[in-house]
């Protein structure tokens, strides 16, 4: 700042001086000519005293702030510019008279007398050796210094004004900028784990707050929405866990009054809270794996062959589908291993095969593993009674039934196909279900498949 104003004060300097230079300079080189025809004139000295002593003479060379004046050789004024009047120009900086020392032709030199600056020159007018007078010629530079002040003046004064301007838009510009920012701010901070219902609503801005408005009102969408579920996860399982409670209860106090007396309340009872009991653990036990799935960092990970998974799970529900007239078949004669924790996966696997048999009247339930392209697949197919279309994108919520008249029915609570969904999950897969009504359901899980098992087991 200091240096650009400084840069236009030199150039503003440079430009007055040069032309107050370039003045004196003329009226010099003029009378410096005129000088030296007349002491080159036959009268030589004579003549030059006149003309130095004649007012009109010295007013050729005069101005606007340009002063002559006119020594004998003793220093003693001889003549002066009109303009000068009663004035004296001040030499006394510059040595008024010393011919021996003052160099020949034009010596400009910059006095400062009484707080003005002036340019000043001067010339010895010799004959033979001897100096006959000396002339002063003075350019004043007050009024380009006031030019100079006022310039001054005006470029810091606008500089000032600029400044201001500046800062007071910067200001207003910040606060435009920030408002909404601060807005958003006071916003998030409002919002609590019990009223998540609060949005900016600021769909109308264009701009990229606008955008941010919008993500934040669409975070706090789906924050609302899971902290929702959780909220219907717990009254869900607490309902879930207090029916059965409930049962057992009543159950235990029927066995204290009659069960010593009536052998068949007693049986009846102890088989319902047997019942009951295993239906709670099941909760309980879906529940654990959901929270289990949630921390995939306490998984303990190792190679799992899903033919021999799937052989397993199928010799273990073999009778259960058997019970029911339904055919259990295994497909699976390839080895493809993933990389997983064993229980979570049986379970997987057992979750969907009890479904399908649960599902199924007649028919059979297939389950088969095929191995492509980096992926083990695992299929389990039914020719059960099928989802319905409107159910499907429901059925890995937690404590969801479809058809609850059908569900009702048979056993379960609604968590089978959530805790298969965050064991595929966890293990980096995907599963996806294809139904028709009447015909059967095919579910179809990918899981990243983990090549070498057979050498890597051979080499164990
Ligand atoms: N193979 C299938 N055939 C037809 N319907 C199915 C099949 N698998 C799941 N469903 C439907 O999806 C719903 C959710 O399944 P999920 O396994 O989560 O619960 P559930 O089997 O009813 O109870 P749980 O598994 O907790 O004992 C079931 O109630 C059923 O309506
Ligand atoms: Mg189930």
């Amino acid at each position: 700042m200091t240096l650009f104003v400084a840069m236009i004060d030199g150039g503003a300097k440079w430009v007055l001086m040069s032309s107050a230079a370039d003045r004196s300079a003329d009226a010099s080189l003029q009378l410096s000519k005129e000088l030296e025809a007349l002491t080159t004139s036959p009268f030589g000295p004579v003549s030059v005293r006149t003309a130095l002593s004649d007012p009109s003479f010295l007013d050729e060379f005069a101005g606007t702030g340009l002063y002559v004046e006119a020594f004998n050789e003793y220093g003693k004024p001889v003549g002066k510019s009109t303009n000068l009047g009663n004035a004296e120009l001040v030499t006394t900086g510059l040595a008024r008279w010393k011919p021996q020392v003052s160099p020949p032709g034009v010596s400009w030199g910059l006095l400062v007398a009484n707080g003005q600056r002036s340019l000043i020159d001067w010339q010895t007018i010799r004959s033979g050796n001897r100096p006959e007078a000396t002339v002063y010629i003075m350019q004043s530079l007050g009024p380009m210094d006031a030019i100079l002040r006022n310039f001054r003046i005006f470029v810091l004064g606008g500089l000032v004004i600029a400044l201001c301007f500046i800062a007071l838009a910067s200001i207003s510009l910040a606060r435009a900028a920030l408002g909404p920012i601060a807005e958003i701010t006071r916003a998030a901070g409002e919002i609590s784990g019990e009223d998540l219902a609060k949005r900016l609503n600021w769909k109308r801005r264009p701009d990229e707050l606008g955008a941010l408005a919008q993500t934040f009102d669409d975070m706090l969408g789906r924050l609302e929405a899971a902290f929702a579920r959780e909220r219907r996860f717990i009254a869900d399982a607490s309902h879930e866990l207090k029916t059965p409670l409930t049962v057992i209860n009543a159950n235990a106090q029927m066995l204290s009054r009659w069960g010593a007396q009536d052998e068949d309340i007693m049986r009846e009872s102890l088989a319902t809270i047997k019942n009951e009991s295993a239906a709670m653990a099941r909760v309980i036990n879906a529940m654990l794996t959901l929270a289990k799935t949630e921390n995939p960092e306490t998984l303990s990970l190792e190679r799992v062959n899903l033919r021999e998974l799937v052989s397993d799970v199928g010799s273990a529900l073999r009778h259960t589908a058997a019970a029911k007239g339904i055919a259990l078949n295994v497909e699976a004669d390839v080895d493809a291993a993933v990389r997983g924790e064993f229980g979570l996966l049986r379970q997987l696997v057992t979750n969907l095969t009890e479904n399908a048999i649960k599902f199924t009247d007649q028919g059979a339930v297939t389950l088969g593993v095929v191995k492509d392209n980096g992926a083990a697949t695992l299929i389990v197919r039914d020719t059960g009674a099928g989802i319905p279309a409107d159910a499907v994108p429901h059925i890995f919520e937690r404590f969801y039934r479809a058809d609850p008249a059908r569900s009702r029915a048979v056993d379960g609570t609604g968590l089978g196909l959530a805790v298969v969904n965050s064991i595929v999950r966890v293990h980096h897969g995907r599963i996806h279900v294809v139904s028709e009504l009447g015909q059967g359901t095919t579910f179809t899980v990918d899981l990243p498949s983990q090549e070498g098992l057979a050498q890597d087991q051979s080499s164990e």
